[in-house]
């Protein structure tokens, strides 16, 4: 008991795991099946194999994570987006004489929310007859998601959002699972990158940061309140001034940054960076 109490420490102080009740009982049962599935019937023999496993450490942190996205994930918050926030920022990109506009999705999952934000994007830039350089970078922790994000086939029941129009726009359907068209997926780039990462502040894939549109939506809650600081502060960083950060639901601007930011609709978690 002592030695899994160990493993919970280390994997509290390193990765910022939440152990807090809530969340105890689904990790431990994640662990637990981890080590049964490889063999092992006691929790020593399987941190015996973590220590001379180093690769094993990288399986259990995907294990652990959590993925769960669809495209268009809280239909509400998309539709602001695409009628406000995204509107907002082309015209003042237009006003600005910028030509490039800049998107970050930190924690990407399979790819359904960059996806669905560059559908949105790319119908307003027709629409506008825009000329800009779309570039959304979107991130994970986790190779084995990014591959399939890469991918870009899905499940119809992550596609339970998804508007007629943008399915047979931009998706043609295989078998049992729906492709998105290279349309779409060219405009977004993924990388590895840990949003805990302390030397880095924005993905190194980015360059620069200076996001125009941050996305960090249902990863959070999953983060003990040191760590969420720490990921709140970056992303705070890495948004222009008059840029926007959107959360998920369960999550929102810590009381001290309130003043940094407006909220721009009261029903969905889309917050104005103050210039
Ligand atoms: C529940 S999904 C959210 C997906 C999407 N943002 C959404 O709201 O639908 C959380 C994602 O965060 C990723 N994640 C967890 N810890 C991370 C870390 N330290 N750095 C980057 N991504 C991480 C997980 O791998 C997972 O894909």
């Amino acid at each position: 008991m002592e030695e899994y109490k160990k493993l919970l420490d280390h994997l509290h102080k390193t990765r910022g795991f939440d152990f807090s009740p809530s969340r105890f009982a689904s990790l431990k049962r994640k662990i637990n099946k981890r080590f049964a599935d490889l063999g092992f019937y006691q929790t020593v023999q399987y941190l015996d194999y973590l220590k001379s496993e180093p690769n094993e450490w990288k399986k259990l942190i995907d294990l652990l994570t959590v993925h769960t996205s669809s495209f268009f994930r809280n239909a509400l918050t998309f539709e602001v987006l695409a009628k406000r926030t995204l509107p907002q920022i082309l015209s003042s990109q237009k006003k600005e004489k910028k030509t490039s506009l800049r998107i970050w999705s930190a924690g990407c999952a399979g790819g359904e929310e960059p996806y669905s934000v560059a559908i949105l994007i790319n119908d307003l830039v027709k629409k506008e007859k825009l000329n800009m350089d779309i570039h959304i970078f979107a991130t994970d922790i986790n190779t084995t998601i990014l591959e399939k994000a890469e991918q870009a086939g899905y499940a119809p029941d992550q596609l339970g959002n998804v508007k007629l129009k943008h399915l047979t726009a931009y998706f043609t359907r295989k078998s049992d699972h729906f492709l998105l068209n290279s349309s779409i997926k060219e405009m977004v780039t993924f990388s590895l990158y840990d949003i805990l990462d302390a030397t880095t502040y924005v993905p190194p894939e980015s360059v620069f940061g200076g996001f125009d549109l941050v996305l960090c939506r249902n990863m959070m809650i999953y983060f003990s309140p040191d760590r969420q600081k720490k990921i709140f502060d970056k992303l705070y960083r890495s948004i222009n001034s008059n840029g926007y950060l959107v959360l998920g639901e369960a999550e929102s601007v810590p009381a001290r940054y309130k003043d940094c930011f407006s909220r721009q609709d009261n029903d969905c978690h889309i917050y104005g960076k103050k210039a």
